[in-house]
């Protein structure tokens, strides 16, 4: 017989009928109740085993951990926490488990103590819950896009260009590294290297993306991103998953208005797919705040934080606006920031984003026009000469989540800022071509796809929404 997932056996179609089913043992109580799950639900099917006709060999290896398989029928259950249990009348162990030695434990473990076992956490609750959540969110992704006619498009992974103008890339290359090729001037002969040329692993697909953009006129990325900055931060990972959509003859408006929908879309969705999951990442994140000082605790619930995103506009608010706040601040003025912002110009931090969004503001903000020499070299200049179109999204908990821009669509002043930066007209011929040949005003953004997924989910450390988190001196699994 096929077996049957706990999920739907939990939706109790197949009442009275013999079923199949398949999972691990989560814990097996009083030699007859297995509480067993499947990765299908968070929720454990109970079933029910007639101890007294089962060996006593076969009792002995229903132990946590182990993979088993059960028939008998779905009835209707009279313990309490369950609708339906399975009485089983066939058990057979798929795997035993060595149930002393099993990291999982029916019990609380640190998240510390899970992120060192990353290749099992998926196996608890939590870890389960926050996976389905991700797997939902990257679906909501894809739905939001190919609903409003977006073109996916899979930018390269390996390239020659510095998107991002930061430098903080990782290097591709198959040169030998204990014996590496030089040139006449004594530099390593990149001619040599696997592409003939110096290339990285990409920060952002967003320059190919825009050459798409300005041709099937609504694109969107999404895929790996790679960025060797040392930041060892609860919000940074060397490898991380981004959003990039990029519109033809959206202005830094239409920009804003794509952004806001397009996460609120993606948030209702997976309240709408995941209640059970959220359900108990609500109660998780409840226990959790009860271990802190009573002013650090959040006011909102995790289901609340999400239906204020949902229910409320976010705050658009200029830079300069942004900088007056900050600068009359009370942290500011009692020196409680590390960095005391004293003019405009300063280059925000995430003590400033979460300020303005969890103190000052109550709500998402969109921060917009910045100071032209903190932003990236493709961002369009304003009229004053000093500020581009930039625009960053800020969420409580988690600061930065949004970054995007109006592209600087002028053939004459892209060039006039790429000389002043240093970047490379030969290296970026092909975007500036996009500019020479039918140029046209166009937006887009990048989300960070775990920061997402930390604010979905309430988790605080982004190592805990990836399966297998890459961060400095750690790339284990
Ligand atoms: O603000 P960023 O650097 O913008 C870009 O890369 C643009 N090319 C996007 C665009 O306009 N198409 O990055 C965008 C977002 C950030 O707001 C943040 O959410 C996320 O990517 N991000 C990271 N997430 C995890 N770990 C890191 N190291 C991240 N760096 C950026
Ligand atoms: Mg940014």
């Amino acid at each position: 017989m096929r077996h049957t997932r706990v999920k739907d056996l939990l939706n109790g179609t197949n009442i009275l009928h013999e079923v199949n089913a398949k999972g691990w043992v989560r814990t097996f109580r009083n030699n007859q109740f297995i509480a067993l799950n499947d990765g299908s639900t968070i929720n454990n099917i109970q079933c029910v085993v007639n101890f007294e006709n089962t060996p006593e060999e076969t009792l002995k290896r229903i132990t946590t951990g182990a993979a088993i398989s059960v028939t008998g029928n779905l009835v209707e259950s009279k313990g309490a926490g369950q609708k339906y249990e399975i009485q089983v009348t066939k058990l057979k162990i798929l795997g035993d488990s060595d149930a002393e030695k099993f990291p999982m434990q029916p019990k609380k473990h640190s998240l510390e103590f899970l992120r060192e076992n990353a290749h099992l956490r998926v196996r608890t609750n939590a870890f389960g819950a926050i996976m389905r959540i991700r797997s939902v969110l990257s679906f909501a992704v894809h739905n939001y896009f190919q609903q409003k006619g977006f073109v996916y498009v899979n930018t390269p992974i390996i390239t020659g260009a510095d998107a991002e103008g930061a430098g903080e890339m990782f290097q591709v290359t198959s040169l030998p590294l204990e014996n590496l090729p030089k040139n006449e001037e004594g530099n390593i002969d990149y001619k040599k290297d696997f592409f003939g040329k110096h290339t990285n692993l990409t920060v952002s697909g967003q320059l190919e993306g825009e050459t798409f953009a300005m041709a099937l006129g609504q694109i969107y990325t999404f895929g790996p991103t790679f960025r060797a900055e040392n930041s060892n931060t609860s919000r940074h990972l060397a490898e991380f998953w981004m959003i990039e959509p990029e519109v033809a003859f959206n202005n830094l408006d239409d920009n804003m208005d794509l952004a806001e929908d397009f996460i609120q879309f993606v948030i209702k969705y997976t309240m709408e797919k995941c209640p059970d999951d959220l359900k108990f990442l609500e109660g998780r994140l409840l226990e959790e705040e009860k271990s802190k000082p009573q002013a650090e605790r959040s006011e909102m619930t995790l289901l609340e934080k999400l239906n204020f995103v949902l229910e409320n506009n976010f705050k658009r608010v200029s830079y300069t606006e942004a900088i007056d706040i900050l600068r009359d601040s009370t942290p500011n003025k009692k020196k409680k920031f590390q960095y005391i912002i004293n003019e405009w110009g300063a280059d925000l931090q995430s003590e400033h984003e979460r300020y303005l969004v969890e103190k000052h503001f109550k709500s998402p903000v969109i921060l917009f026009d910045y100071p032209a020499n903190i932003k990236a070299f493709y961002m369009r200049l304003n009229e004053d000469g000093k500020t581009v179109r930039a625009m960053d999204i800020l969420f409580p908990g988690i600061g930065e989540i949004v970054g995007g821009s109006q592209r600087e669509e002028r053939f004459d002043v892209l060039v006039e800022k790429m000389r002043v930066l240093g970047i490379s007209e030969e290296e970026l011929w092909w975007y500036l071509d996009t500019r020479r040949f039918g140029s046209a005003v166009h937006s887009g953004f990048g989300l960070g796809f775990e920061r997402l997924v930390l604010f979905v989910t309430g988790m605080t450390n982004i190592r805990d929404v990836i399966p297998f988190p890459r961060t400095p001196q750690n790339a284990d699994f």
